[in-house]
């Protein structure tokens, strides 16, 4: 099986989150940051998965511009998956979040959402991620291979 974790993450937590994902899925997987991703290389894969932190509610301008590169065809019998990280804060929570907008965003054009969106938490800003969000986020991703 062959995965493509792309990610975005300004104080590294997500890019954690991505690395333990990327290292519990069993088969030929890469991670790259959204910067580095070219959405061409999605038509050779098994399983998309796109994570950002959460910035005013939705995914960073690196995975919306990712997103936006996403073609139909391109996307086409490719089974995704989304993730964010976000404070745990009430007061953002009426801004909604990444993981929905980014999982909406593929299955829009054709991917097929294997999962549920999931959420990761940082404790502040700029984190530490929660204790425990490393190992949620192995457990996530081996749920995504079953
Ligand atoms: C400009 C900005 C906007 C943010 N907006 C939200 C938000 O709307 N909701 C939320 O839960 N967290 C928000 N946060 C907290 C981020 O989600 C947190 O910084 C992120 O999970 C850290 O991930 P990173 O280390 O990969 O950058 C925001 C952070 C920044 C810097």
């Amino acid at each position: 099986m062959k995965a493509l974790v792309v990610y975005d993450s300004v104080y590294g937590n997500t890019e954690k989150i991505a690395k333990a994902i990327g290292h519990a899925i069993d088969g030929e997987i890469k991670v790259i940051s959204a910067g580095e991703a070219d959405p061409a290389d999605i038509k050779s894969i098994d399983i998309l998965i796109v994570g950002s932190p959460t910035h005013g509610g939705r995914p960073t301008p690196a995975i919306q511009d990712f997103l936006d590169k996403v073609t139909g065809s391109d996307i086409k019998s490719i089974k995704v998956a989304a993730f964010d990280t976000r404070s745990s804060s009430r007061l953002v929570r009426i801004f909604g979040y990444a993981a929905e907008k980014i999982a909406s965003s593929l299955t829009s054009k054709g991917g097929t959402l294997i999962l549920s969106p999931e959420a990761f938490f940082v404790k502040a800003t700029k984190g530490p991620l929660k204790e425990g969000e490393l190992e949620r986020a192995a457990d996530w991703a081996k749920e995504i291979t079953e």
